[in-house]
């Protein structure tokens, strides 16, 4: 039996690779995952990059091709409307869903509250201007710049390994101020994303995970959801909104 869902007003959900499996965009650590059939520290690091750029770009490139006919799931779209809906329900209250994802799986399933704390991979970063730009097409060693035109310095805005993820004072301070937290689809093996049930639980939260297996943190969380996210992320927030009566 469900456990019933109190009404939350200030909502942070984490969002890993498993919310965006049933688009068909390959986990990392599944049996047929990234990380099955690439070397992280041959396609993911720094390192990787200054060694083989060539090797890395094209690891991007193909990932980048995945995503551009890639189509939001029930997942996404439930995400979006617990976004949209709340606030109608619970005037103030506000949902921020932090992805781990660099698929544009959310925005295109109409979530606007978004933080990539990981990167995009429609996106470009010019390490000589600093300037992201958008970019769906294949990127190489001598991509120019949009904004500074030079060569060379232009590569993937993705966070590899050893860079520190985005937007992490924003995240906290979401953490700290939360009163639900829910981890979907991520196995709970990458810090920090994977202590942010820590940080929601000092501050009160109740915590929710919904993944198709426990993942590793599964102990930390109050409540525990196994299946897939495109059928449980819809009946959690249906959950949510109806705690609220109209
Ligand atoms: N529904 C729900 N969960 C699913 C589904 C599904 N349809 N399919 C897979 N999962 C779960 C898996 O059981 C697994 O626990 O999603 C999780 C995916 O785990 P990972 O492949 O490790 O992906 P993630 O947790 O997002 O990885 C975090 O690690 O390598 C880095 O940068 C990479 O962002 C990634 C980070």
């Amino acid at each position: 039996m469900r456990q019933s869902l109190g009404s939350y007003r200030r909502i942070v959900i984490l969002t890993g690779a498993g919310t965006s499996a049933e688009s068909g965009i390959a986990t990392f650590r599944d049996a047929d995952g990234l990380w099955a059939k690439h070397d992280i520290s041959e396609v993911a690091t720094p390192e990787a990059f200054a060694r083989d750029p060539t090797k890395v770009l094209e690891f991007y490139n193909q990932r980048r091709r995945d995503v551009l006919s890639a189509e939001p799931n029930p997942a996404h779209r439930a995400l979006a409307r617990l976004e949209q809906e709340l606030p109608l329900r619970c005037p103030g209250a506000e949902v921020l869903v932090v992805t781990q994802n660099v698929d544009p799986l959310h925005e295109r399933a109409g979530t606007k509250n978004l933080i990539h704390m990981q990167g995009e991979l429609l996106s470009a970063w010019c390490t000589a201007c600093d300037a992201r730009q958008a970019w769906d097409a294949n990127m190489h060693a001598a991509s120019p710049c949009a904004a500074c035109a030079k060569t060379g310095t232009v590569r993937p805005d993705i966070v590899w390994f050893g860079e520190m993820p985005y937007h992490m004072q924003r995240i906290e301070d979401a953490l700290a101020a939360a009163d639900l937290f829910v981890s979907i689809g991520t196995s709970g093996n990458v810090y920090p994303a994977a202590g942010f049930v820590a940080g929601a639980r000092r501050a009160g939260a109740h915590t929710i995970e919904i993944n198709l297996e426990p993942s590793e943190g599964a102990s930390y969380f109050h409540e525990r959801r196994h299946g897939p996210a495109g059928m449980l992320v819809p009946e959690f927030v249906d959950q949510v909104l109806g705690s609220f009566r109209f």
